[in-house]
């Protein structure tokens, strides 16, 4: 279980490699002067022929010496430690988990996925002047414990609210397929911003839907925020047969002669973490993310989250065998979010990383659970 910043440095330290320490270690060892080896061996460079055939040799040696193994085509299982990673890859029982988690701002991130999106989720920061004195909830957050929750956390100014959804909706719409959606999670204050900007990305609308929200902040002189919005917009007709839609079995039914299902979801489930356990801000109930990714995709659908703070999505679609790809511009958020999956799911409860027992799995590739952190390309 993570409680601290130093549980969660500890879990990723075992039992991963980044690309940088593969081209440190190649450099190190590697006849660089054979062949073109003349080329600069920059990380700078990671692409190119002389360095993907160095780290191809190197990769061979490590299984010679049993310290690695290839999963499939392109993808290895190394056993060794981490440091800066950049993009994470977690890998269980010896087949990618299906959730990679990269540091990156999300316009970058949807520019450089190659394999067309079935589904992109979202909850993105929420522009209302955090960290500025004119913050309605600066308050709350004042008077949270802040050795518990995770540092980092990225907002957008106010005023830059509009262009900033411009700009993800329109790389979110480039990078869905036809039939693809985008479901973005919003107070119910920026919903008219995110659909209007998903609209001019060229989507069409789906459905809004209001996700109960407890515990909303007492006001006197309006309606007190007690919901989320879900928007969901989809690439092409609303009619598309290649649109997925999904009921999902726990939501509230409308009866009059046949069910059908309401865009009004009652219990959503709570966002809270254990006491004492380290956590993040804003993150979004499991049950409300679930429902999200079971109505809106399939089982082995690719799903992009491109602002996955603590993870709400990357967990549930872990959960529910859909293949994430999530950044977020805080690298805590995405060590957290690595460190998270596999220190408390991933890995046996029982025997968490830096426990000094005998930790089933983590460094052996005979063994099975294990995970690869790697450094890609950016
Ligand atoms: C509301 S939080 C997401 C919470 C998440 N859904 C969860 O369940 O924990 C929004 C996140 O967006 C990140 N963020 C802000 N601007 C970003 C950007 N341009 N690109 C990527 N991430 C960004 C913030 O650091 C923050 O972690």
């Amino acid at each position: 279980m993570l409680r601290t910043e130093a549980d969660v440095l500890r879990t990723l330290r075992t039992g991963t490699y980044t690309l940088r320490d593969i081209y440190e270690e190649v450099a190190q060892t590697a006849d660089i002067a054979r062949d073109d080896g003349l080329a600069p061996p920059t990380p700078a460079h990671p692409t190119d022929a002389v360095w993907r055939r160095r780290v191809r040799n190197w990769l061979q040696h490590r299984k010679q010496q049993g310290a690695a193994r290839r999963i499939d085509r392109a993808r290895w299982v190394i056993d060794a430690p981490p440091e800066r990673a950049t993009v994470y890859l977690l890998v269980a029982d010896g087949t990618i988990a299906g959730v990679e988690m990269r540091v990156s701002d999300a316009v970058a991130l949807l520019e450089n996925i190659d394999e067309p999106i079935d589904l992109v989720v979202c909850d993105p920061p929420y522009g209302l002047g955090r960290g500025t004195s004119d913050c309605s909830s600066q308050r709350v957050y004042a008077t949270r414990d802040l050795a518990t929750v995770v540092p980092g956390y990225i907002d957008v100014p106010a005023g830059d609210y509009e262009a900033f959804s411009n700009a993800w909706l329109k790389a979110a719409a480039t990078a869905v397929r036809d039939g693809g959606q985008v479901a973005i999670v919003t107070g119910p204050q920026q919903a008219a911003v995110v659909q209007v900007a998903a609209q001019r990305a060229g989507l069409t609308f789906v459905s809004s839907i209001a996700a109960y929200k407890p515990f909303a902040k007492r006001t006197t002189r309006r309606f007190a925020f007690a919901h989320w919005t879900v928007t969901v917009m989809t690439r092409g007709p609303v009619n598309s047969r290649r649109r997925t839609f999904n009921i999902p079995a726990d939501l509230p039914m409308a009866r009059s002669g046949a069910a059908y299902p309401l865009d009004v979801w009652l219990d959503n489930g709570r966002a809270d973490r254990a006491a004492g356990l380290l956590r993040y801000d804003n993150t979004l109930p499991q049950k409300l993310c679930r429902r999200v990714i079971v109505a809106h995709s399939n089982p082995g659908d690719l799903l992009c989250d491109p602002m996955a703070g603590g993870g709400g999505f990357a967990e549930a679609g872990l959960d529910t065998g859909r293949r994430m790809i999530c950044a977020d511009r805080n690298p805590s958020a995405i060590r957290y979010v690595a460190a998270r999956l596999l220190g408390e799911r991933l890995w046996p409860h029982t025997q968490p990383p830096g426990t000094g027992g005998r930790r089933r799995n983590l460094t052996r590739p005979a063994d099975g659970q294990l995970d690869l952190l790697s450094e890609m390309p950016r």
